[in-house]
């Protein structure tokens, strides 16, 4: 026989969550409260982690410093005028939201910016893929389903998923005439993440469960490459008899003409391009970066009691070879993969000291 509850020892545990979660979001309110980092302050916090792409993190790190000092004196002031009340000063608070539209080539460190920075505010943070979108089978789908994401990264406390942060990825996939190859409408799409990005009220369905989740207060950032864009603003600027670098000149006109809704591009003012990594970088990434992929292997190979040491010639021909595999600084995982395999499967328990690996070491193993 299972252990009955009673209807007081019921009572009990809703009181004991309700006291979590109040717990909880007292926690979250008082850290975004308290939050003061300068831009340049997150910026240079980024800098440990992030390499290259200086102008994309200076945008980054001073639109999301300003959204969440705004927040924070805002929940600040309404909770004093509304005696304490979170979900009343949420609701009251008012944050003129400026969402972070990148474009850039893959593997660049979009995804990747965004998520150090959340993770530097200590805020809730996901990754929705909008490709799914695009696919067919998902007419009809919710784009709400993101936000159902969003409540679980925040444990299931509406109050913190209302401080977070979304990463919309690829969104140049639901431009209106990619998806509509596939017979889907991307107009639609995009007419359900204007509401959601733009959403004081969201309807979220968790099983039988609904909730109403606003979204008034959660950071947008976009990423895509956005492969046409290039030909439209150079096409533009030529009919305009103008120079310079395209991706200095980005107009929402461009964005619309490459398949995307106006009125979504206009939720996402502030705009960021973002550069091919370099050779250089990819070096800088693997012997700088604090969560360098290289890092990640000596400690691996450290835990067998091998010191594992790379020359700088080694570095480069790494990096060098990465850069050949045109997907940026994910090439750089499959690469050190590829060089690294036969030692990491012969070393362990048969060898402790150094692994030193030169240029030759890599070429080698990458014949
Ligand atoms: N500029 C960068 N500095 C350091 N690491 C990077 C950088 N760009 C990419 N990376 C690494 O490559 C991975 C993939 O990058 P990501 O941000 O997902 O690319 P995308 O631009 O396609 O979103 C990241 O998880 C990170 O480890
Ligand atoms: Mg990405």
């Amino acid at each position: 026989m299972p252990y009955d509850r009673t209807p007081h020892d019921r009572r009990r545990i809703q009181e004991k969550l309700g006291e979590m979660r109040e717990r909880q979001t007292l926690e979250a309110v008082e850290h975004i409260i308290e939050f003061n980092q300068t831009p340049a302050e997150l910026k240079s916090a980024m800098d440990r982690f992030v390499i290259g792409q200086e102008r994309g993190k200076k945008v980054l790190a001073t639109a999301i410093a300003f959204h969440y000092r705004r927040l924070g004196t805002a929940l600040k002031q309404a909770l004093a005028e509304d005696g304490g009340d979170v979900d009343a000063a949420l609701r009251r608070a008012r944050t003129p939201k400026a969402n972070i539209l990148i474009v850039g080539p893959t593997g660049c460190g979009k995804t990747y910016t965004s998520e150090v920075a959340s993770g530097l505010v200590g805020v809730p943070f996901i990754v929705e893929d909008l490709t799914k979108f695009s696919e067919v089978g998902y007419v009809g789908q919710n784009t709400s389903d993101i936000l159902v994401d969003l409540l679980i990264t925040a444990g299931g406390n509406y109050q913190v998923a209302q401080m977070g942060m979304v990463y919309l990825d690829e969104i140049d996939k639901v431009a209106t005439e990619l998806v509509l190859q596939r017979d889907v409408s991307g107009k639609g799409v995009q007419k359900g993440l204007l509401k959601m990005v733009e959403g004081q009220e969201n309807t979220v369905e968790l099983g039988r469960e609904r909730l109403t989740l606003s979204t008034k207060h959660v950071l947008f950032i976009a990423g895509g490459v956005f492969e046409k864009l290039e030909t439209v603003v150079k096409s533009r600027l030529s009919r305009q008899g103008q120079q310079g670098k395209w991706r200095e000149h980005l107009l929402t006109e461009d964005f619309v003409a490459a398949g995307m809704e106006r009125q979504l591009m206009g939720r996402f003012p502030v705009r960021v391009t973002y550069e091919l990594l370099s050779t250089e970088d990819l070096v800088d990434i693997l012997s700088k970066s604090e969560d360098s992929p290289l890092l990640a292997y000596s400690n691996d190979f450290r835990a067998w009691g091998i010191e594992l040491k790379f020359s700088a010639e080694a570095l480069k021909e790494v990096a060098r070879r990465a850069k050949k595999e045109g997907i940026g600084a994910r090439g750089l995982i499959s690469i050190l993969h590829r060089v690294l395999l036969e030692d990491m499967f012969r070393l362990p328990g048969s060898h402790t000291g150094e692994l030193v690996v030169d240029e030759n070491y890599v070429r080698e193993r990458l014949r």
